[in-house]
């Protein structure tokens, strides 16, 4: 039996562990099985591999993405350029990290977006991990872009800058919500752009896909924006996962 699965902690809500599971019933595959593996501290890691010499690959989840980063042999080029892995690939004794997310936001993007996207800007809210996968895909598919947190930098405005310049909202027609706000259950919250300024020309992507529609997503489409949610980026990356651990 190959044994496949995830860490993190705490694992409460695990969408892999269902999606998985439903894969091998719907497509057949009886030789694999997906755990949940909780690991209050990751030095508990290299222990967990020595009890489970079946596991061929796993996906990383909150907290561990970087953390893991020490415990393996190679970094995939994602996950280097990424900063953060979330598939490892056990290869005989070696462990590979992958980052999947950056596979999946960039494959998603590109299938959504209609014309050629180097033509566009992009405005990336947020500046965390989720946020690192999204804008090494956006330099992978040259769609220049500004970062926006709650903190101005060097390399980012902040949501009162925004506001107060609306020309530098006006340009970019492609945002993205990476920030966890208007994920369920505090649905009503939404990131703080001046959605009075969108129009049928601009594209509106929230990772969140939790609710379906996000209050983000809902203020877009009021305005005429198009608008996706992170489902099909969550698909594509498990999906990715999946590759990576069969084909290496
Ligand atoms: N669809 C998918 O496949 C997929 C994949 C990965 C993640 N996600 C989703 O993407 C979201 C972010 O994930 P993550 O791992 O990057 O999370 P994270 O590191 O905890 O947060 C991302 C960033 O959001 C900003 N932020 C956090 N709380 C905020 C608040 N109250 N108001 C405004 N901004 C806030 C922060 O940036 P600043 O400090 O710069 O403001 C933070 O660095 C989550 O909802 C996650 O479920 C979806």
């Amino acid at each position: 039996m190959r044994v496949f699965g995830l860490i993190g902690y705490p694992l409460s809500h695990s969408f892999s562990k269902k999606y998985f599971s439903s894969k091998f019933e719907r497509e057949g595959i009886k030789d694999a099985r997906y755990e949940l593996f909780e690991l209050p501290d990751i030095s508990g890691f290299p222990e967990l591999l020595r009890q489970q010499p079946d596991i061929q690959g796993l996906n990383v989840t909150i907290p561990y993405k970087q953390e893991v980063m020490p415990y393996l042999d190679f970094l995939d080029e994602s996950a280097e350029r990424v900063g953060a892995v979330n598939v490892i690939q056990k290869a005989g004794s070696k462990l590979i990290g992958y980052n999947s997310d950056y596979f999946g936001f960039k494959k998603s993007l590109e299938t959504w977006l209609p014309q050629d996207p180097s033509t566009l800007s992009a405005l990336v809210l947020g500046t965390g991990g989720a946020s690192k996968a999204v804008t090494t895909a956006l330099q992978d598919l040259q769609i220049p872009f500004h970062l926006v947190s709650r903190t101005a930098g060097a390399n980012c405005l902040s949501y009162a800058q925004l506001q107060e310049q609306p020309h530098i909202f006006q340009r970019p027609r492609l945002i993205i919500n990476t920030t966890p706000l208007g994920m369920s259950p505090k649905t009503d919250a939404a990131p703080a752009i001046v959605y009075d300024l969108l129009s049928p020309e601009h594209y509106l992507y929230d990772l969140v896909y939790n609710p379906a529609e996000t209050l983000f997503m809902r203020l877009g489409k009021e305005k005429g924006a198009k608008v996706k949610n992170g489902l099909e980026m969550l698909e594509l990356q498990a999906e990715k996962g999946w590759e990576i651990w069969n084909e290496g």
